[in-house]
């Protein structure tokens, strides 16, 4: 599919190994989900809009460029908020804007229990943060919600996806490039992703 970038990175390849680990203990986990999500963000913000200015070095003029985009991260509560610091470094100067949704149980929907976001989008690009792309419906909602808040580039940075989550997502959302670690084989009967790496919201805050 056109609009599924999958990484190739060595670095993103070493660490989703250990991630998917059941040997991984939760402050490890934490650790490579920022880290990850930072190599990912890296990659998914390739074509951001710059705009040229000169900047004076202590020696001479330089040419230059700043970033035209004012980007809003977009962390899907709770596994999202892992990605939230390894983007941010990056990106000091996003905005981040909360959404919680959980997957109810038996339907497997989405159903959405925090939203502040203000009436008004004061960001030009947002980027999605959300380890699991499994059926698909909580990246869905997410995307629903923001373009009508009124944002018009968006992307989804995953770290690994179901087929069955991609083709919903991108069905539902062919504008939306969906950056990840790794596309796995399939759902199991309770919507998890096989292999995937299990409950990420229980690995990062020792839940499960
Ligand atoms: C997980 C994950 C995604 C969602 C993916 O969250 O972080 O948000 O499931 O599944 P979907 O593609 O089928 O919608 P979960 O509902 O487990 O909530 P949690 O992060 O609070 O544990
Ligand atoms: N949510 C998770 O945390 N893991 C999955 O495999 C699917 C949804």
């Amino acid at each position: 599919m056109p609009n599924v970038i999958v990484s190739r990175h060595p670095l993103i390849l070493h660490k989703l190994t250990k991630l998917r680990s059941a040997d991984t203990n939760p402050k490890k986990f934490r650790e490579l989900v920022r880290e990850i999500a930072g190599l990912l963000a890296y990659e998914a913000t390739a074509d951001l809009a710059i705009y040229p200015i000169d900047v004076q070095t202590p020696l001479a003029v330089a040419k230059g460029a700043e970033l035209l985009e004012k980007i809003g991260l977009v962390p899907i509560l709770r596994a999202g908020l892992g990605m939230v610091e390894g983007v941010w470094e990056l990106m000091p100067t996003a905005e981040v804007w909360h959404i919680g949704l959980y997957r109810d149980e038996k339907t497997l929907r989405p159903v959405q229990y925090y939203n502040k976001l203000p009436i008004e989008p004061r960001v030009s690009v947002c980027l999605i943060l959300d380890p699991m792309l499994a059926t698909g419906g909580s990246a869905v909602a997410t995307v629903d919600i923001l373009k009508n808040w009124g944002v018009k580039k968006i992307k989804f940075v995953g770290l690994i996806g179901a087929p069955e989550g991609i083709e919903n997502l991108s069905s539902h959302h062919p504008d939306v490039p969906i950056h990840l670690a790794a596309v796995d084989e399939r759902l199991n009967e309770r919507g998890y992703i096989l292999p995937g790496l299990g409950d990420a919201g229980d690995r990062q805050f020792g839940t499960g």
